[in-house]
């Protein structure tokens, strides 16, 4: 077997939900088509073979001892076009945000232009934070959608890319929403036809999703023709579903019913569909999630602003229901799933633990909440790869090369690492908290180099 590219060492990448595993001075072995195709450690009968057969081509790469590869990130839940507004109004509530902010803000990409401008930066700076697969939300306009897909099929990205469907006359401005469900339904099937056409090209793929922004802003007709889309097409599907107490009630006062069964009923809850927030889920809308397996974009840091809750993740988990972790951008105002990791593991502790001091300890928290940053780590990753069904996420033979390399000495942003033989999970750990772009080097998706700080 001859391989594209050898990299000698030292990565992390989880072994469980719960548990991370340190790869020390491992060989990867990437074939042509990006993917890992062979992991030895030192001590495999092949590891000095493939060393002395790579170690002085052009194909093998060296990652300098004390710099450290990790999976790159899996986005879940991103809006691209709200990067033009990302940080600003997260004072005001959802529906107001929605409405005065976020729609004005999302109307101006019918300007092609514009909307080159920010999906050229938004796609730049989550590789730079090392996301290297993203499920985007892009606007109504499909021809600025499909420039999102052009984009990241440009820039090496993994990208999945949506074209918003919000058509209920009722909940959306005139200037920005599908002129009627038909027009919706049209745009969305030539959309998909395109953006497979742009993913035939991109070795990394780019796939087109079918998006009701959610569901108090689209038609029945709409909801039930995207559900037949999906099918007809075999694409991903996303969605918010019970992100707040707003948005949970007005589709309980609408259906009668949760979210999560209102989607389902349209056929919108199938093995690629990633919903997110889901903060209100009942246990039977876990269950349906469980079975039909749909997964949940948890986004942390958006939640602390509009979700009036802490979703509780360790239940869902436990009920065997796909998580990963979402930017939510600009709901959450950081691109880095690094922030939304810490933050994640920051929340759950205050569900855990209560918040009101005034009441006695024992009643102040939901027993059994919080989780790890090696948890977070596979929301992160993993976790993110598996809500895709998708091969990434993981360093493991059979998964993409989708790689960041961590530099804790960078100048800048300096990670204190003064002991030399502090255990490697310790240095994982203080990477995850700690980390910021300076520290991000390089990073790989499918075997391409697609970022890089020197
Ligand atoms: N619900 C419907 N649209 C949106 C959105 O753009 N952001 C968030 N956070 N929730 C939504
Ligand atoms: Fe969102």
């Amino acid at each position: 077997m001859s391989y594209d590219k050898v990299f000698l060492a030292t990565a992390f990448t989880s072994r469980s939900k719960k548990e991370v595993d340190v790869l020390e001075d491992c060989l990867f072995c990437i074939d042509k088509e990006g993917m890992i195709a062979r992991i030895a450690y030192p001590g495999d009968s092949d590891y000095e073979k493939i060393l002395s057969g790579y170690g002085q081509t052009e194909h093998f790469t060296r990652i300098p001892s004390g710099s450290y590869l990790l999976p790159g990130f899996v986005d879940l839940h991103c809006h691209a076009s709200q990067w033009a507004q990302a940080g600003t109004a997260l004072d005001i509530p959802l529906h107001d945000w929605l409405n005065t902010y976020t729609f004005p803000s999302e109307s101006k990409f019918s300007d092609l232009a514009y909307a080159d401008m920010v999906y050229t930066d938004v796609v730049k700076t989550l590789l730079a934070n090392g996301t290297t697969t993203a499920l985007y939300f892009a606007t109504v306009h499909k021809e600025a959608s499909i420039r999102l897909a052009e984009i990241c099929a440009e820039r090496g990205q993994r990208g999945l890319v949506g074209k918003v469907v919000m058509d209920l006359e009722t909940e959306c401005p005139t200037d920005y929403r599908d002129a009627d469900s038909a027009t919706a339904l049209r745009d969305t099937e030539e959309f998909i036809l395109k953006v497979k056409e742009v993913g035939r090209t991109a070795k990394q793929g780019v796939y087109p999703v079918v998006t009701p922004r959610f569901v108090p802003t689209c038609t029945d007709e709409v909801l039930e023709g995207l559900g037949a889309l999906a099918a007809k097409y075999d694409t991903h599907i996303q969605s918010h579903c019970s992100e707040s107490d707003w948005a949970h009630q007005h589709v309980q006062e609408r259906f009668g019913k949760n979210d999560a069964e209102a989607l389902d009923g349209f056929g919108l809850l199938q093995d690629k569909s990633v919903l997110a927030h889901c903060n209100f889920l009942s246990d039977s809308d876990a269950e349906l999630f469980a079975e039909t397996g749909s997964a949940i974009a948890h986004c942390p840091v958006s939640n602390a602003y509009f979700a009036n809750s802490v979703i509780p993740i360790n239940r869902f988990s436990a009920m065997n229901v796909d998580i990963g972790l979402g930017s939510d951008i600009s709901g959450g105002f950081s691109p880095s799933l690094y922030d939304n990791a810490r933050q994640a593991v920051m929340s759950s502790r205050m569900l855990e633990d209560g918040v009101d001091p005034r009441l006695p300890a024992e009643e102040r928290g939901t027993a059994n909440s919080r989780i790890t940053i090696a948890e977070s780590f596979y929301l992160a990753t993993a976790g993110g790869g598996e809500s895709l069904s998708l091969p990434i996420g993981r360093l493991a033979e059979g998964y993409a090369w989708d790689v960041q390399c961590l530099d804790p000495s960078a100048e800048s942003a300096r990670i204190p690492l003064f002991d030399a033989d502090e255990p490697l999970i310790d240095v994982f750990q203080k990477i995850m908290y700690l980390a910021r772009p300076q520290n991000i080097r390089s990073v790989w998706v499918q075997g391409e180099l697609v970022h890089s700080l020197s």
